[in-house]
């Protein structure tokens, strides 16, 4: 099939065509190299791809891409979260607005194709958790005094009492804790909208933590990987905030990039998907894994600092990308971990 991916020379993106382009498809990358993401063209840029720069608010130049294609991978987008409210322009600019474009531009082609979108475990705002006697719970945003004190865990509504977390599953409700959470959901919204006007399959992939080869760094689109990566790198110790036993989901970039493969082959794929190792992991272990894989004799640091958004555990359940888009994840953590980060790989260029 011909594909277009928009954001292909990204993190994520440029792991897409690769595989699209392993899987023997004809792809088309749109990306219009944001300068906070990309201080040059990036060198691993897929050759066997045609590479145009475009920004996907751009309809006209879009409308050209789009034709003749049998799918859409759109993974154009600004992540991470802003540095100020200010940023919020930019951010429903690039990512509401950016997707309002591209269905448009769909819609006036008469696409019939496959359309499968970028979305994020940030939808959920903080996981799910059980209280043994209160049962489900969805707890808010935690409070500033309660950080002060340590108290990093929320605690049931009912009782008080400890929670345990629990994986969420795309039933649970969305509660989006910042403006790059509020556009991923309106752009699930707008683009499931238009897949129910035109019948064109849509599929919404909840990318969980992900990690890998091409990861940004020095920005502040950086994830806890790579900022820990590079502070090995300068001799220095992670420093693992709260108490290091906050629980994320580590999905393997390689992973991420197959779930979109198969969601764009997949007609039948409609609907929202965690994408997710299903293996949750502390940062705590996340810090000591990577250490490990440097070769050095420091050792992680537990600071009891904490970032007043960060939610304290959110998990993912892949069972549904599982069942219905027949994706599995493959790469186990602490393989992925070692394979990205090992001082060795770093020495060959591998990132
Ligand atoms: C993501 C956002 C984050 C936002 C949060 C809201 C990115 C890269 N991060 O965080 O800005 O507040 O959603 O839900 O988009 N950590 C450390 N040491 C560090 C950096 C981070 O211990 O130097 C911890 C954080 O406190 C957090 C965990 O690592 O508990 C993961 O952080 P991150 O990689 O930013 O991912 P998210 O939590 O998903």
């Amino acid at each position: 099939m011909k594909v277009l991916v928009t954001g292909g020379a990204g993190f994520i993106g440029s792991h897409v065509v690769d595989a699209l382009v392993a899987d023997g498809h004809e792809v088309v990358v749109a990306d219009s190299l944001l300068p906070k993401a990309h201080a040059r063209r990036p060198t691993y840029l897929n050759r066997a791809a045609t590479f145009v720069r475009v920004d996907v608010r751009d309809s006209t130049a879009l409308m050209r891409l789009v034709d003749g294609c049998d799918a859409v991978s759109h993974q154009a987008a600004m992540v991470g979260l802003g540095r100020v409210f200010a940023d919020v322009t930019d951010y429903v600019s690039h990512n509401d607005l950016g997707t309002a474009e591209l269905l448009k531009v769909l819609y006036a082609t008469g696409f019939t194709g496959r359309l499968v979108i970028a979305s994020s475990m940030a939808v959920y705002g903080e996981g799910s958790y059980v209280c043994d006697e209160h049962g489900e719970q969805r707890p808010g945003p935690r409070s500033r005094g309660d950080l002060e004190a340590g108290r990093w865990d929320p605690l049931c509504s009912g009782c008080g009492r400890a929670l345990t977390a629990t994986p969420t599953t795309e039933e649970q409700t969305v509660d989006p804790r910042n403006v790059y959470a509020a556009t991923k959901l309106h752009q699930e919204h707008l683009a499931l909208l238009f897949g129910r006007e035109t019948d064109v399959s849509v599929a919404a992939l909840r990318y969980h933590n992900v990690y890998g080869s091409r990861m940004p760094r020095d920005t502040p689109y950086a994830g806890v990987a790579s900022i820990f990566r590079s502070s090995l790198e300068h001799g220095r110790a992670p420093k693992v905030f709260e108490d290091g036993r906050q629980l994320r989901d580590f999905v393997h970039v390689e992973d991420v990039a197959r779930a979109n493969l198969v969601a764009l082959s997949n007609p039948d794929a409609r609907g929202y998907f965690n994408i997710a190792s299903g293996e949750p992991h502390t940062i705590g272990d996340m810090a000591d894994v990577l250490t490990g894989a440097f070769d050095t004799a420091l050792v992680p640091e537990i600071t009891g600092d904490y970032r007043l958004g960060d939610v304290r555990h959110v998990t993912g359940s892949p069972d549904k990308a599982r069942r219905e888009l027949g994706w599995t994840p493959t790469i186990a953590f602490e393989e992925g971990v070692v394979r990205t980060f090992a001082r060795q790989s770093l020495r060959v260029g591998s990132t």
